[in-house]
């Protein structure tokens, strides 16, 4: 009897240790990720998130920030980007630099915190979920 409730308490304590600490590991890389943003992303993107009026794009509120396409996003970090293609509905003139040296595990931290800053509120960027994206976006080429 005792002994049951012993072990339920064990693995209640033990739960509440695995959440606990999963939401520290969360916490810590939103920070990484606040840290590759101020050093690699504000120039352009601005600390408000709200970019430069046609010349880059805001993150804050960005559909695709906020979207489910990470590879794409993945994609344009690492390669850069330049199409000139309407985003939201409008165009900048600017173009984004390529960041080859920036690893998965940066990547996975920066786009979680882009995805998790100012009115933005999508779910966090694993580093599987880079690490497949590079796959995906690596067969893709042509
Ligand atoms: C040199 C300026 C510059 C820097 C630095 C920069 N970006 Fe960009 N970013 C842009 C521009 C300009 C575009 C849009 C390009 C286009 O329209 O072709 C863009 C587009 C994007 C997009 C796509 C937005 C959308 O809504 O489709 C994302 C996501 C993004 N940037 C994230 C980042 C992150 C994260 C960093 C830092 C790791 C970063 N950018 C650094 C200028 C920059």
């Amino acid at each position: 009897m005792g002994n049951k409730r012993g072990n339920f308490f064990t693995i209640t304590c033990i739960f509440i240790g695995m959440m606990l600490s999963t939401q520290m590991v969360n916490a810590q890389n939103l920070i990484k990720g606040k840290k590759i943003f101020e050093t690699r992303c504000l120039v352009c993107h601005q600390a408000d998130g709200g970019g430069v009026p046609n010349m880059n794009p805001p993150l804050d509120g960005s559909t695709a920030v906020n979207g489910k396409d990470i590879a794409r996003m993945v994609k344009i970090i690492k390669n850069g980007l330049d199409e000139r293609v309407a985003i939201d509905g409008m165009y900048y003139n600017n173009a984004m630099i390529a960041m080859p040296d920036l690893t998965a595990e940066n990547i996975a931290d920066v786009l979680s915190y882009i995805r998790n800053s100012w009115s933005n509120k999508a779910g966090l960027v694993s580093l599987a979920q880079v690490n497949g994206a590079l796959v995906k976006n690596k067969s893709n080429k042509k």
